[in-house]
């Protein structure tokens, strides 16, 4: 019942009504309540114009109030006008791309991304007429020599999955925008805490909410963020092809990112000693993070991350899979998990997952080898963290 009333009602009838109209006053408790609800009710036709013209809640596809805070919260956080939350980070992902293209179009795209963002573009966006290159965005004379006069959108993540390369924000934001296109950054590997790539001069910075910012492994979303011009573009989109995260994931995302801060920074923390420490072992052939002087981009990662080098972690391991095998089963800390961000730290074999569909020679082309173990490393003490990783190592002597 949308309103109080005295009246009585059949049972049938009641059974739908009673209780469901709240008459004391529930506003600001102390944690949000998560709005499970399809609609809201309006009163009459003059109420549902008010609604609309303050953008208010009316259909859950369009507008919920759990999505809406955590949309502020992420706005606010990563210095946008405007965001969009969604389903997951592929879907924050093929929102902001499908809003941006048209058939004829090209992407100009780091050649080290998600896999499945690369399918993404080679085996989605290719069906409707948009063109994709790769090039290392690592390279700027590559990137010069990849532009095509119909280029669009230039997409790049922060630091690259899996080789943890860090891109130059500000150089490719100038030669986007030199050319006229949309500047795309994924910031999940370092969140808006480690870098705010909007500030760099990106256009739009989609994140996988699902990683460090939700930091719990316990629900999947993403989000869009940037100008008030671009997100309305991406959320007509969104509302059309529905990609909307529902009330209770984005309340547990809100939830989750209220302890980024405290999270994300002993991740990077701990990354930094546990890098030190592998790229020590005689064990390892190649350890990649940005923290590592020996990291082909450790002066721009200093320049671009104020707080530390990021939780993520990659290093070759000899091509032996019995004793890659042998390794993991030792290991009492770190678990294989197909995912990353989580306060636990855990591993993943790109080989075996986010690149198990991209050919070999592309792949090898990347830099990603079978030995190649990526690591997300997670909030525990750093000594019981790094004796785990060295006894494991003894494996491989
Ligand atoms: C860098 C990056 N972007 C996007 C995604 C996709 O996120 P989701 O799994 O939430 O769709 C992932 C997933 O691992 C990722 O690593």
């Amino acid at each position: 019942m949308f309103k109080k009333t005295d009246k009585t009602f059949a049972f049938e009838t009641e059974i739908l009504n009673k209780g469901a109209y709240i008459d004391l006053l529930a506003s600001n408790p102390e944690t949000a309540p998560i709005y499970l609800t399809t609609a809201f009710n309006v009163e009459d036709l003059d109420d549902l114009q008010d609604r609309y013209a303050v953008k208010g809640f009316c259909y859950n596809r369009n507008r919920n109030p759990n999505r809406s805070a955590l949309i502020e919260l992420i706005t606010h956080l990563e210095k946008g006008e405007n965001s969009i939350v969604c389903s997951s980070g592929m879907a924050a992902i093929s929102t902001a791309i499908l809003s941006l293209v048209q058939q004829g179009d090209h992407i100009l795209s780091d050649q080290t991304l998600y896999g499945e963002s690369i399918d993404l573009f080679s085996k989605v966006l290719s069906n409707y007429g948009v063109d994709v290159s790769y090039v290392d965005f690592t390279n700027i004379e590559a990137i010069h020599a990849a532009i095509k006069p119909n280029t669009k959108v230039f997409y790049t993540e922060t630091v690259s999955n899996p080789m943890i390369s860090v891109v130059d924000l500000d150089a490719v934001a100038k030669i986007a925008h030199d050319h006229h296109a949309i500047f795309v950054v994924d910031n999940t590997f370092m969140t808006a805490f480690g870098v705010r790539p909007l500030e760099h001069g990106a256009d739009l910075v989609v994140n996988s909410l699902t990683k460090f910012a939700n930091g719990h492994s316990d629900a999947v979303a993403g989000s869009v963020t940037g100008s008030e011009a671009l997100i309305q573009k991406a959320y007509n989109l969104q509302v059309l092809i529905g990609s909307t995260a529902d009330a209770f994931t984005s309340w547990l995302v809100q939830r989750g990112m209220r302890t980024m801060s405290l999270r994300v920074q002993k991740q990077m923390d701990n990354a930094a000693i546990l890098a030190k420490a592998l790229d020590e072992s005689p064990y390892v052939v190649k350890v990649f993070h940005p923290s590592l002087p020996t990291h082909p981009q450790h002066e721009l990662s200093k320049r671009l991350f104020k707080k530390g080098f990021g939780g993520m972690i990659s290093m070759e391991l000899p091509n032996d899979k019995e004793k890659i095998n042998a390794f993991m089963r030792k290991l009492n800390l770190a678990h294989y998990a197909m995912t990353l961000g989580g306060y636990r730290t855990s591993l993943a074999h790109p080989v075996s997952s986010s690149h198990y569909d991209i050919p070999e020679e592309e792949r090898v082309k990347m830099g990603i080898t079978y030995g190649l173990m990526r690591i997300s490393v997670g909030i525990e003490d750093s000594e019981d963290l790094v004796t785990d990783f060295m006894e494991a190592l003894k494996v491989f002597a």
